[in-house]
Parts: C-alpha cells; structure tokens; sequence
C-alpha cells in the first residue's frame, strides 16, 4: 500500500488473522474511523440455532423485540418480549426478525465468541445481540452510536452501507424505531456464515435477509457524556461537602443587577469542574462501579456459604462462575486491585482480579486448592455476595 492508498474496504480472515490483519493494524486504520468486511476464512459454525434464540425470548429476564414491516403500508410494527412460545407460530413467512440482546450472558457457546476481541478491553463491548430473520426481515436503514461487528451465524444477509463523508441522518418520524428518511447505499454485498461487517458509530447500515438468517452483533459500550454526568452525580452530589459551593470573593460591584455577567459564569464552571475532580485511583473506583451493571439485571442473590460448604461443594464436583447478573472488571490499585461487580468493590489481590474477568472462568476443587490463603477468602467472599455462582 502506498502512503495515498486508503486501506481496503474488503478483505480475506486467515487461520492467524480473524480480522484480515493483526489486531494493531485493524486498530490504527479502520477502528472508529472506516467501516470493514472481512470476508470468511473457514467453515463457520454457528454457536446456537433459531430454536435456541426464541427459547431465549421466551424466558423472563431477557431483551427481545420482534421487529415486523408490512410492506403494503409502508408501516413498521415492534413488539417487546418475553414472548409465548405460540407467537412465533402466528408470524407470517417474510418480513420480520427476532431480536435478541445480551445474549453472551445467558449461552457460555456464544459468550465465547468475545475470546475472538480480546484485543479490545472486555468492558468496551457491550453485548452480543443476535437477530433471527425469515426472507425480507429487516429494521431498516438506521444508524448506530457505537462500533459494532456484524458477524454472519447462519444463511444469507445483504448488507449496504453508506460510507460516504456526510451522510444525510436525519429520521423518520413515523415508525416505532429509528429508521433514516434517506439511505443511499455506496457499498451492496451479501455475506454468508462466518463473514464480518465491521462498522464505526454514524455509518448508515441496511441488512435484509435473504433467506433464513441469524446475525451476531458485537456491540460496543462507549457511554454517552449524559449518561456519565448522571450516573456520576447519582453517586457523589450526595456525598459532597456542603462547604463544597459557588463562590466570589473576587466580586466587584454590580453594574447590571439583573446579569448572569462573565465572571459568574466562570466560577460556576469552575465549581462544577472542582465537583468532577477525582484522583485516578477515585475515578478508576467509580468508572469500574458504573461499568459492572447491566442494563435490566436484577442484583445478586447473596448466598448464606461458609467456606466449609464451598470447599465440599466443589469436592462433589462443582465449578463457581461468574453471576450472568453482573459484569466483573478491575482496576489496579498498586500491586492489588479493586474488583468492581453489581456496582460495588471489593479489594482483591491482582492475581484474583485476573483470574475472576477471565471470559470462560470456571473455578474448580484444584483450582480453589491451588489459590493462596487470601484468595480463597477472597473466593469465599464473592460466593456469598452472588458474584460467583454455583453451576
Ligand atoms: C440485525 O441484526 O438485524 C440488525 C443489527 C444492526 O443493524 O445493528
Ligand atoms: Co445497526
């Protein structure tokens, strides 16, 4: 490639490359910057069937919506689940998709596939929602705020993009999902088990199904500014010192009583930013909280476990994982760490926090064994909190 060429929109996955090229590459030139389709380099074999996915929509607790166009009025239609078993049987043959969000948390085979990002931090991708779609089924032409791999599970999807500099944005304002008033594709292709559209956030997307077809979609968590600066005043303007406040000691005389002048204006902004002044140890603490919900999880149950009764439990067999409730993260805190999970801390030794957010943790008797006096205290004490679960 000379310095001129933009690097291919089109490439094949190898054995030693899932992404056409090694992850850095991927990274410096398509990562939040140009879409990519990585076309497959092998059989792929998709981690869970149609039947799997509606049995999943079926089941309290989980995110689903059935996303139906009638083509005759132009006119979308969603409905939200859990669903009963018998509405599948009563849609028609074209034109609607299942969708299912979060799927990684509930299917160990699916949840899987992230062992494939792990180039990326794990608190970065939000979910895996998969799509099931009959022939025609779509949600339309729409775009996305994050990054998201669209990895092809199970027969044919087309997908166009619009990846021009400025694409028209605005929505329609009569359908029950975001859809683009205008969409004009710059790229048509169809893709086919294993194949991967990846797209960054503001790229306008349109896949039909071309038979039947199930869609993974990697998404990824970049929180919103909004969504921060609440959650970050939900957590601390109750904490802060009263004394804490606008003030002006600087004040000059008012000319205009009635003003908010300048100089108000940059104390307030200088309060407001001495609020949001936390040290990196404070904010790494409360970034990991924020992160370790999901959206729509019940909290954990706590178990009432001594560490005899966990150490004969995992005698007769068993294996501790991680509670599908939560998502685990750490941060370092010098040569320890802090465990972040169900919007809490808990301090734990590095080796622990590691070993805790590895993606397919299964803690056995020989592990447990294996572990330090510390953490299997430690151990314990995430067993009791419904961290780690019993399976
Ligand atoms: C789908 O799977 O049908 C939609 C996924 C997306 O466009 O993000
Ligand atoms: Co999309």
């Amino acid at each position: 490639m000379t310095t001129n060429d933009k690097p291919p929109i089109e490439v094949r996955a190898s054995k030693m490359h899932a992404l056409g090229m090694s992850a850095a590459q991927f990274l410096k030139d398509y990562w939040q910057k140009r879409p990519l389709l990585i076309r497959a380099c092998d059989d792929f074999v998709c981690p869970l069937t149609p039947d799997d996915l509606a049995g999943l929509a079926c089941i309290e607790g989980t995110l689903s919506r059935i996303v139906r166009y009638e083509r005759r009025r132009d006119r979308w239609l969603v409905e939200t689940g859990p669903f009963a078993e018998q509405r599948f049987a009563g849609l028609p043959k074209r034109d609607w998709t299942l969708l299912v969000q979060d799927v990684d948390r509930w299917d160990p085979d699916v949840r899987k596939l992230l062992h494939a990002f792990d180039f990326l931090p794990r608190w970065r991708i939000d979910d895996i929602m998969i799509s099931y779609a009959v022939p025609g089924g779509s949600v339309g032409a729409h775009v996305d705020q994050y990054d998201v791999f669209l990895l092809q599970g199970l027969g044919q999807r087309r997908w166009q993009i619009d990846a021009s500099a400025n694409p028209p944005l605005a929505f329609r304002d009569d359908a029950p999902i975001r859809l683009l008033q205008q969409f004009n594709a710059s790229h048509d292709w169809q893709l086919g088990p294993g194949d991967m559209l990846y797209l960054p956030p503001g790229v306008p997307h349109f896949g039909v199904a071309q038979d039947e077809c199930l869609t993974l979609s990697i998404g990824m968590r970049a929180p919103s500014a909004g969504e921060l600066l609440a959650a970050f005043a939900a957590q601390h303007a109750l904490e802060m010192d009263e004394a804490q406040r606008y003030a002006d000691p600087d004040l000059a005389v008012a000319h205009a009583p009635g003003a908010v002048d300048g100089e108000a204006v940059r104390r307030v902004r200088a309060t407001l930013t001495a609020a949001l002044a936390q040290d990196d140890r404070a904010m790494a603490d409360w970034f990991g909280r924020f992160l370790s919900v999901y959206r729509a999880a019940e909290a954990p149950t706590p178990k009432r476990l001594s560490a005899a009764q966990i150490e004969a439990r995992l005698k007769r067999g068993s294996n501790f994982t991680v509670s599908p409730k939560l998502r685990l993260n750490y941060s370092q805190d010098d040569q320890m760490a802090m465990l972040h999970g169900n919007g809490e801390t808990l301090p734990t030794t590095l080796r622990l926090a590691k070993l805790c957010t590895q993606w397919d943790l299964s803690i056995d008797s020989a592990q447990f064994a294996a572990l330090s006096e510390p953490d299997r205290a430690s151990v314990v004490e995430l067993c009791k909190r419904g961290w780690l679960i019993e399976v």
